[in-house]
């Protein structure tokens, strides 16, 4: 856009100001400026992560050992079952911004697809070292980690882990998937968002930091909050 100073300088050089302008060019040029700069905020900015169902499984009782490493009760000596998997990223405005200290609240089925709730009576197995729920809150760059263990599918359900995200002004309730699950495609949930939607949506292979077990699994997943 023309800034008032831009219109001063040009009128500082000619003392009729602006009105030495053709009102032609004038317009033109203002409606081009707005549209490159409409053009490259609207590049710039991230597509908000999508919304997705609570689901029936949200803890009753939430489990005292809340800490980000699901993986492992606090007093337990043995780990969950299942495959080793980190889940880490930042929690971004559309700007991509960071919201610090964000709340978010994990929950997921074990590696046998049964959740620590009394409403799912499904015949996979109870895994009395798995937490199956966290409350932790991101860091000063927005940045969040958990360790776990990879999610079963149950039922109709793809793979999946929930989350319910609080930061200043936004709250989201969602899902996080698997990149190349072949049941993705069926998953009664997932195959109702739109294409955009999906893609905030599905996680992606992360990069091992050389901190983690050798046969861990890393996701990366940025959560984008409409508000901040
Ligand atoms: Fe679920």
């Amino acid at each position: 856009m023309l800034t008032p100073t831009a219109i001063q300088q040009d009128g500082d050089r000619h003392p009729a100001g602006v009105a030495r302008l053709s009102r032609r060019r004038l317009l033109w040029g203002a409606a081009g400026l707005v549209g490159a700069s409409r053009a490259l905020a609207e590049e710039a900015l991230r597509h908000e992560t999508a919304e997705d169902a609570l689901g029936p499984f949200y803890p009753l009782s939430l489990p005292k050992d809340q800490d980000f490493d699901l993986s492992l009760v606090a007093g337990h000596k043995t780990r969950a079952l299942g495959q080793l998997l980190y889940v880490s990223g930042r929690v971004v405005n559309p700007r991509g911004e960071p919201i610090a200290n964000a709340v978010l609240e994990i929950w997921q089925a074990n590696a046998a697809g049964r959740y620590m709730h009394p409403g799912d009576t499904g015949d996979a197995p109870l895994d009395p070292n798995f937490q199956g729920y966290a409350r932790i809150r991101s860091g000063a760059d927005g940045s969040y980690l958990i360790k776990t263990v990879q999610p079963g599918n149950y039922g109709p359900r793809t793979r999946h882990i929930h989350f319910d995200v609080r930061g200043k002004r936004s709250r989201l309730i969602t899902q996080m998937y698997f990149e190349g699950e072949p049941r993705n495609e069926a998953d009664p949930l997932l195959k109702m968002q739109g294409p955009e939607d999906r893609k905030t949506l599905i996680s992606r292979p992360g990069t091992p930091t050389g901190k983690q077990e050798r046969d861990a699994m890393a996701v990366s997943w940025d959560i984008v909050l409409a508000f901040g």
